[in-house]
Formats: C-alpha cells, sequence, structure tokens
C-alpha cells in the first residue's frame, strides 16, 4: 500500500487507489483493480491462469492506451480520444474517479470520493441479496444497483462460482430500469440504454431493427431465430451453461448462484457486462475479449449467443 504523500480523509494513509492496488493471488482480501505489471489476462480473463478480477483491471489503459478502459483521475491522464462518455445526455463532464460525483462507486451526490463510500466499505455482507435500498445495501457500492457478489470477485470465475448480475426485461425503451447493472452504465452512457428512440427503429422495444445493441432485454424474447436457445453451446459445456465470459443477469433475487440459463423467467438478460469490462481490459472499448481482433486472431465471445453467427 503506497502512501499518497498527501493527508486523506478519515485518516487513511491511502486513497481508493492505494489500497486497490496489487496482484490478485486468490487469497488477498483486498480485491486489486490496478496492477503496477501486467496482469495475466489471456482471452478472456476467465482462463484458470489469469489473475484479473470481474471489472477487469486499470492497468492496460494506464500502459497502453485510452482506449482499453476508464481514464480514471489519479492513474492515468484524461482520455484524449473522449472527453464525455459516449452515448450519455451531456450532464457528466471533466475526469472519471472512483467513486462520488465524478465517479462510479459510491454516493455520487457527494464530491469527495472517501466520505462517498462512507458508511458502506467494511460493512459489506456478502450472505444475501444486495437490494440497492441504501449505499450499505448495494452492490460492490454502487449506489442502488441489485446483485449478489463472488466472494472472490470473480478471480479465476467458473459457471458455480460467479457474480450473480440484476437484469429485467424490459418492455419499453424508455423504462430506465433502476436497481440493474446497466442502469448503472446508463448514469452516465444513458442513450446506449434507454430513451425514447434511442434504441429501435420502430420506438417500441423489441420490435423492427435495433440500433444500438440491446440490454436489459432476456434472450428468450428474440423471435429473429431460435440461436440464443444455444447460449453457450459450447464443447465443454453444452448448452445454457452460464458463461462467465459472456455473462447473463437476471431478474432473479435469491442467493442461489444462477448457473444455468432458461431455467427460470427472466434468468437471460443481455447486459452490458455481457460484452465489457467495467474498469478496463487489454482490448479496445474495454471489451472482455478480442473483438477487433477477430476473425483474424482474437476471440468471438459473440458466438456465445450468436450461436448460428460464428
Ligand atoms: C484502507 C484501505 C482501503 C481504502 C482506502 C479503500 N478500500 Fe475498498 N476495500 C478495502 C478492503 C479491505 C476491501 C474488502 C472488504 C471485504 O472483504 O468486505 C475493500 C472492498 C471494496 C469494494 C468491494 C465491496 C464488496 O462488494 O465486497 C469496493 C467496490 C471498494 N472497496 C471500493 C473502494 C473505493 C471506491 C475506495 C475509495 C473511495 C476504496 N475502496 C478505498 C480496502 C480499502
Ligand atoms: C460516472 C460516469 C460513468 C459511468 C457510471 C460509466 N461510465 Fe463509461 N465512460 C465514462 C466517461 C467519462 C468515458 C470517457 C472517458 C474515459 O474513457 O475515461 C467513458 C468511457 C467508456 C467506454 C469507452 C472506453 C474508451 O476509452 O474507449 C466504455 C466501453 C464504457 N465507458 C463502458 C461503461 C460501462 C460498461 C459502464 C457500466 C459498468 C460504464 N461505462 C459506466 C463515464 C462513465
Ligand atoms: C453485445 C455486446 C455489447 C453490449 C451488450 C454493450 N456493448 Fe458497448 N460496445 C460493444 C462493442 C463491440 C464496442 C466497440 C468497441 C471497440 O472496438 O472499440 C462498444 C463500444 C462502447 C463504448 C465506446 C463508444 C465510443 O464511441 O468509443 C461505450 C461507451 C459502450 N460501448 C458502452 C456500453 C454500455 C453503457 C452498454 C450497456 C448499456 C454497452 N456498451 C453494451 C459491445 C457491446
Ligand atoms: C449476451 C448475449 C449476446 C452477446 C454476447 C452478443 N449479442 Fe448481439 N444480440 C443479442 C440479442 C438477444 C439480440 C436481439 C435479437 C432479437 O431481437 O431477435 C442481439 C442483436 C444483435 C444485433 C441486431 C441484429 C439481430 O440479430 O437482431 C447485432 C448486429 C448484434 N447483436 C451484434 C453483436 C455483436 C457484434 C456482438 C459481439 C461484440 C454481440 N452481438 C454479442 C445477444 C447477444
Amino acid at each position: 500500500m503506497a502512501d499518497s504523500g498527501v493527508p486523506n480523509p478519515a485518516l487513511l494513509v491511502a486513497n481508493c487507489i492505494g489500497c486497490h492496488t496489487g496482484q490478485n493471488t486468490g487469497i488477498n482480501k483486498v480485491p486489486y483493480v490496478f496492477d503496477t505489471t501486467s496482469p495475466q489476462y489471456k482471452e478472456t480473463g476467465t482462463e484458470a491462469d489469469s489473475n484479473t478480477l470481474a471489472g477487469g483491471n486499470f492497468y492496460w489503459v494506464s500502459n497502453i492506451d485510452d482506449r482499453r478502459g476508464h481514464n480514471i483521475y489519479g492513474l492515468v491522464g484524461p482520455d484524449q480520444l473522449l472527453t464525455v462518455p459516449p452515448g450519455g445526455d451531456g450532464t457528466f463532464s471533466g475526469q472519471l474517479r472512483c467513486s462520488g460525483t465524478m465517479g462510479c462507486h459510491g454516493d455520487r451526490t457527494v464530491t469527495e470520493q472517501i466520505s462517498a463510500v462512507k458508511g458502506s466499505h467494511h460493512y459489506k455482507d456478502h450472505t444475501t441479496w444486495q437490494l440497492g435500498a441504501t449505499l450499505a445495501t448495494s452492490y460492490r457500492m454502487l449506489n442502488g444497483i441489485q446483485g449478489f457478489g463472488d466472494r472472490d470477485y470473480e478471480y479465476r470465475p467458473t459457471d458455480l462460482q460467479h457474480n450473480k448480475y440484476y437484469g429485467i426485461d424490459r418492455t419499453a425503451e424508455s423504462e430506465t430500469s433502476i436497481g440493474t447493472i446497466s442502469s448503472l452504465c446508463s448514469q452516465c452512457h444513458k442513450y446506449f440504454h434507454n430513451g425514447a428512440g434511442s434504441l429501435t427503429s420502430s420506438g417500441t422495444f423489441g420490435t423492427g431493427v435495433w440500433l444500438r445493441h440491446p440490454t436489459d432485454y432476456d434472450m428468450s424474447n428474440a423471435v429473429s431465430s431460435d440461436e440464443y436457445q444455444l447460449y453457450n453451446n459450447s464443447a465443454t459445456y453444452g448448452n445454457n451453461i452460464y458463461s462467465v465470459i459472456s455473462p447473463l443477469a437476471t431478474a432473479d433475487t435469491s442467493t442461489t448462484v444462477n448457473t444455468k440459463v432458461f431455467s427460470q423467467a427472466n434468468d437471460a438478460v443481455v447486459m452490458c457486462l455481457s460484452c465489457h469490462r467495467a474498469h478496463g481490459s487489454p482490448y479496445s472499448g474495454a471489451l472482455r475479449w478480442n473483438y477487433k481482433g477477430w476473425p483474424a486472431d482474437g476471440y468471438n465471445g459473440c458466438a456465445i449467443c450468436h450461436t448460428a453467427k460464428n
């Protein structure tokens, strides 16, 4: 843990980044989201010899280029290509931080980062579904967001051991679906998720041509073909086993980990994190796999859902 050199609130010797910098080993209690040496991501960040967590890592955006994740103040300079969040409604400007008004975690009405997570940090309950009623009961200190976090933050996840993300099956593109993990992203990237006329050509969610990739949309709705019914039709797992490479959200709020999709209503919900890592990845657009490199190189994670298009 490095001393930041300036006084920190709450008598702490470090800021968010100071405490959360390191290399994950599977036994560290503090989840590390920034590594000073290149983390092992392999192809999808889920392999048995990988060492990043569910959010990915800020290493690549700090060391390679601005496209590989969120440019967090204190780790890297402002993004030279994107000055505002793409898809946003213009309400967010400036460089991102971990928490507070300028960040994703904590109370976004509180400016200072440590104050913004006050009362939640060391009270995390990993045994009950996080209902999002208060900051302390919000998934990963993302205010108002629901979910059930894996105790190891998805260090080498499997279909049996992973985060349970909350999603719903929307009926209207104006529906904001508060509490879902995709709605967190929509706080800054609004029109990628909701807003009349922003998702479908017809204006009716789920009909006509998609203008933006659907999220908070259950795959059992897809009428265009049956390809989604073969989700994760991998040789290793067979059909419908939850894929940690391209995960799905669910409307089920029990603490039973979702291991097989299409087992109950609305458990096959496409979300932003089906394709992206929240912090960053080795790939352009902070994608979970190297989409840009495919088919010459790279990895076709899209085919986990688009099983007829691989
Ligand atoms: C003094 C060290 C320290 C500082 C400073 C710190 N953290 Fe943490 N953080 C931890 C530890 C330890 C845990 C693991 C807590 C646990 O196991 O329940 C943690 C856990 C977390 C988690 C996961 C919570 C969950 O769902 O289990 C998040 C998110 C997080 N920290 C964000 C932040 C942010 C944002 C900041 C800055 C505002 C910050 N941390 C500052 C030590 C720190
Ligand atoms: C508090 C505001 C905020 C939230 C919440 C937020 N983002 Fe962003 N995002 C930004 C800003 C600002 C940028 C452009 C600057 C940068 O990359 O740091 C950005 C850029 C991105 C980029 C492009 C990266 C690049 O540089 O090319 C992706 C992808 C992205 N965000 C995905 C997400 C996802 C997925 C979520 C939800 C897990 C999310 N964002 C939540 C503010 C936010
Ligand atoms: C089906 C996969 C998929 C889903 C789901 C998805 N994205 Fe993306 N997103 C992509 C791809 C592919 C790119 C282009 C990445 C690249 O090559 O740089 C991208 C790019 C972005 C960018 C960068 C745009 C730019 O102008 O640079 C942002 C921001 C972003 N996505 C946010 C989101 C948010 C927020 C959600 C959820 C509401 C979401 N994405 C859902 C696949 C997806
Ligand atoms: C988590 C599952 C999932 C993943 C991963 C995924 N998609 Fe999709 N995609 C869907 C669903 C569901 C639809 C809506 C289909 C419908 O409405 O009939 C869709 C629709 C589309 C469409 C609109 C055309 C159509 O078939 O309806 C395009 C284009 C598309 N996806 C591209 C991509 C690309 C490119 C990737 C990889 C970067 C990707 N998708 C990854 C689930 C997924």
